[in-house]
């Protein structure tokens, strides 16, 4: 049966706006609707001008991440069920483009500088790279990552540090280093050694809380630290 829901959502065009508003909307729900779903009944029947990202509407692209009821979360995987009331941001700490649309750049930028692909040790086999179970096993949660941001959002460092790499980019440098295929460990440690690093992670768990996919990003983040210790250590030893 159908009832209404309210929708507050977060209203901003830097190009025409002097400051960013909430506009209230009356969705007519349906039952098994989310949070998507509400936003193009907005689109389509209230404001055509509402702008929000969006793609698989299964959970999967990460395009639909935003601030949804005091967390971040995926619209098209938060149900509208039991919700009298919906109030929608942006991402956090990232510039808005418009509405609910913000920039991701910055964040894409942290990513590339951790190089997200495999760096084999030497020439990679002619066929498929062999692993097994359980080095396979190693890396499974952090293949999950779909690049949504909703650690980055959610973590405090970034917002006090701009240039923090934050958990996305980290976890992402651990699952290559947790690769048996790969082969630049040492180079990934450096790259993550830096100020704005792994040691500016302080262990808060947020990145792990809002993780749609159930990732935690604090867990790599340890596994880095852990392993860049004994990598000085070791090299300490070895040359005093
Ligand atoms: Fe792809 Fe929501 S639309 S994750």
């Amino acid at each position: 049966m159908d009832r209404q829901v309210a929708f507050r959502v977060f209203r901003f065009d830097p190009q025409s706006d002097s400051e960013p508003r909430f506009d209230t909307f009356t969705v007519e729900a349906r039952e098994g609707m989310n949070v998507l779903e509400g936003l193009f009944y907005i689109l389509e029947n209230l404001d055509g001008s509402l702008a929000f990202r969006f793609s698989c509407r299964g959970a999967v692209c990460g395009s639909c991440a935003m601030f949804i009821n005091g967390a971040y979360r995926l619209a098209c995987k938060t149900m509208l069920r039991d919700l009298k009331e919906v109030t929608i941001s942006p991402l956090g700490h990232l510039p808005v483009i418009k509405d609910l649309v913000v920039d991701m750049r910055p964040f894409y930028r942290k990513y590339e500088s951790i190089l997200p692909y495999l760096l084999p040790a030497s020439e990679p086999p002619l066929k498929e790279y062999p692993q097994s179970p359980k080095q396979r096993h190693a890396i499974n949660e952090m293949i999950d990552c779909i690049l949504c941001g909703c650690c980055h959002a959610a973590c405090p460092i970034v917002w006090t540090n701009k240039d923090y790499l934050g958990p996305a980019a980290l976890t992402k440098a651990y699952r290559f280093v947790a690769d048996s295929r790969d082969g630049a460990e040492n180079e990934r440690l450096a790259l993550v050694s830096g100020p704005d690093g792994i040691w500016r992670c302080h262990t808060i768990f947020n990145c792990h809380e809002v993780c749609p996919k159930y990732i935690n990003p604090t867990y790599s983040i340890q596994q880095l630290k852990r392993m860049a210790i004994s990598r000085r250590l070791h090299f300490w030893r070895k040359n005093k």
